[in-house]
């Protein structure tokens, strides 16, 4: 990557913070000149770690002047109950109430999400925000046309007494489609419950770990929701029609640019949940 990089010498105290931090190595001290150095910074994978953890100012960084670093009081995080408190309550509902969800809260949702970590910090995670009510149903129409063609085949006797014995757990799939199916031909939609918005998350085609960024981009979008007040669930139906998909009908179809790997259906809450259940004993294993 072609960064400017460098270490004022003049500012350094060879604190060595820099060094542990970096993770392509490209800092090292300078033992006689007490000073950080930095070698091969066409490795740099730009995460800022080194301008964020250089007590003095001495990392320059090109891609990160003074403008875009913040200081920050670290006695404002949240503390750690608060933060398990949202963990436990950060539930997914489907109870819409059919309000849409203020572009604010959006924003800050899509922000949240946009913060995530991701693989070799390439930054490819995309977001497309659907609120236009004709295209949440073409959403649902999609899924649902998707899943039409599942259920036909399953539904022939030939095929789907071959897909029972050689595909058990896709022909367990039955009696859900067969549900979807009854509900989305009584007028209900069973895709997007009716959300008022939705989240695609999405990379470039290319991107090996484009599914790990964009579900990890998921997890801190639904956090966010649940502290503001707004419902989210997982569109896993929707993202089963998608990787079925190998045309990219999908994407072209909401002039996407990429793949999309996890969807996100967002309403306001026709209720709030004001317990938390306990879900099964961890499984933990400690190896000391
Ligand atoms: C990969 C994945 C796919 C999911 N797909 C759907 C879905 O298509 N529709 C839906 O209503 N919920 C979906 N969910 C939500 C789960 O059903 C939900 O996580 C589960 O009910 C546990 O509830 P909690 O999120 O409230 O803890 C999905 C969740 C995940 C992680």
């Amino acid at each position: 990557m072609n960064v400017e990089l460098y270490v004022d010498r003049t500012a350094c105290i060879a604190c060595g913070r820099c060094v542990k931090i970096c993770p392509a190595g490209i800092f090292s001290l300078d033992v006689e000149r007490r000073n950080a150095t930095t070698a091969n910074v066409s490795s740099c994978i730009v995460c800022g770690h080194c301008v964020a953890a250089c007590p003095t100012g001495a990392v320059h960084h090109g891609d990160f002047p003074p403008s875009r670093v913040h200081d920050v009081d670290r006695s404002e995080l949240p503390s750690p109950e608060e933060v398990l408190t949202l963990c436990r309550m950060r539930r997914s509902n489907r109870a819409f109430d059919g309000r849409p969800v203020p572009e604010d809260k959006l924003a800050v949702i899509v922000e949240a999400a946009h913060r995530a970590p991701t693989a070799s910090n390439k930054q490819q995670v995309a977001f497309t925000v659907v609120t236009d009510p004709a295209a949440l149903r073409r959403v649902t129409d999609y899924t649902m046309k998707s899943f039409r063609g599942v259920l036909t085949l399953l539904r022939n006797p030939v095929v789907g007494a071959l897909v029972k014995a050689v595909k058990p757990d896709i022909y367990a799939m039955l009696p859900m489609l067969e549900r979807l199916d009854g509900k989305y031909k009584a007028g209900v939609d069973p895709i997007l419950r009716g959300a008022s918005a939705l989240l695609l998350i999405h990379t470039p085609a290319d991107n090996r770990f484009g599914r790990d960024d964009a579900n990890l981009a998921y997890q801190n979008g639904s956090l966010m929701a649940e502290s503001l007040g707004v419902s989210q669930f997982y569109t896993g139906f929707l993202c089963t029609a998608i990787r079925r998909d190998r045309r990219g009908e999908f994407s072209r179809m909401l002039g996407i640019d990429g793949v999309v790997h996890a969807g996100m259906a967002l309403g306001m809450p026709a209720f709030r949940l004001s317990k938390y259940i306990d879900k099964k004993d961890v499984c933990a294993e400690y190896i000391r």
